[in-house]
């Protein structure tokens, strides 16, 4: 394999806090390794239109603890068809790009995994996404920030449920996975957890609302995974208002705020490790895998593990729900 002298990093898909800090890691591996570094702006998207920045060491000064990330995003519809991908490539010729760094999620390196099939570019990735739901590493650059700002609005939730008796359906995020939902609930002691991986919820539900009612538990926290099988949070409060009329029932939908702020001291870290374990990873002539992290260690696991893959929530996780959630 050809020597790499020039690496392009880009951030693709939703945002998370963190990516700022896996973009530095690499920045700063590669020029410590003495290889050029080149940012692409809005992911894929930017890699068809042109926009590549050269990017140095005082370019990344600062953004550690910054959320978002610099060289924007974007979700590229044309990187999903043949003609996309063949001028995202003509552009890293005229770049003179011997590999590529991705940050995203599972559609950004089904993207990388295409690409590289096609193309003779080495393509590592780093699980950049809120959902934590990527098969092969535990965590996920986001996830942490995301599940701290979402247990920290739950709280303050709490007080004013608490002092109106009040039920409320908060909404959090995920797609179709129940991560944020699940450990977001244990963390801060909610009644009950509604989650895209376990069926059966509605009669649950309902058996669980009269119990609450019997045991005169006046003030109740409901979480529900946006991609649950039941509906989103308001679906769910007005078939629950519909059979318990004397429930004070609120919804509050947390939306985009759990993308956004400065990563946790754990984000920043699990990036800043990812971030430099995927540039060594391409100068051991490593292509097409995703660098993970599990039981601690930095892992590597091929594209079309990653993406074929499917997380499971753990068991164990489930029964700790169960049991506090009584
Ligand atoms: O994948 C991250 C995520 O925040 C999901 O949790 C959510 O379903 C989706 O992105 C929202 O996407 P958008 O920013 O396009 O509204």
């Amino acid at each position: 394999m050809a020597k790499i002298k020039k690496i392009a990093v880009l951030t693709s898909g939703g945002d998370a806090p963190g990516m700022n800090a896996a973009v530095r890691a690499v920045v700063r591996a590669a020029l410590y390794h003495h290889i050029e570094v080149v940012g692409i702006e809005h992911g894929y998207e930017g890699m068809i239109n042109g926009e590549f920045i050269k990017l140095s060491s005082l370019d990344v000064r600062n953004v550690i603890q910054r959320g978002g990330t610099f060289l924007r995003s974007a979700r590229s519809l044309e990187f999903k068809t043949k003609e996309g991908r063949a001028k995202a490539y003509q552009n890293a010729l005229d770049h003179k790009i011997d590999a590529l760094v991705v940050i995203g999620g599972d559609g950004t390196f089904m993207g990388a995994g295409i690409f590289s099939q096609e193309y003779d570019i080495p393509c590592v990735g780093i699980p950049g996404t809120i959902d934590n739901d990527m098969y092969g590493t535990d965590f996920t650059i986001g996830f942490d920030t995301a599940l701290n700002t979402v247990v920290e609005a739950i709280d303050k939730i709490k007080d004013t449920a608490s002092a109106h008796d009040r039920t409320f359906f908060i909404e959090v995020m995920g797609r179709d996975a129940g991560f944020i939902a699940l450990q977001a609930g244990i963390a801060c002691g909610a009644e009950a957890i509604l989650i895209p991986e376990v069926e059966g919820q509605e009669e649950k539900l309902k058996e669980f609302i009269l119990s609450q009612t019997k045991a005169k538990k006046t003030s109740q926290i409901i979480l529900v995974a946006e991609g649950n099988n039941l509906g989103g949070a308001h679906e769910i409060a007005n078939k629950v208002a519909a059979d318990f009329h004397d429930l004070s029932i609120r919804v509050s939908v947390l939306g985009h705020i759990q993308r956004g702020g400065s990563p946790t001291a754990f984000d920043r870290y699990l990036a800043s490790r990812l971030g430099v374990a995927a540039v060594e990873a391409l100068l051991d002539n490593q292509r097409s895998i995703m660098v993970g992290y599990t039981n601690h260690e930095v892992v590597h696991v091929p594209f079309n593990k990653t993406i074929k893959g499917h997380r499971n929530v753990s068991a164990e996780l489930l029964t700790v729900a169960d049991i506090l959630t009584i």
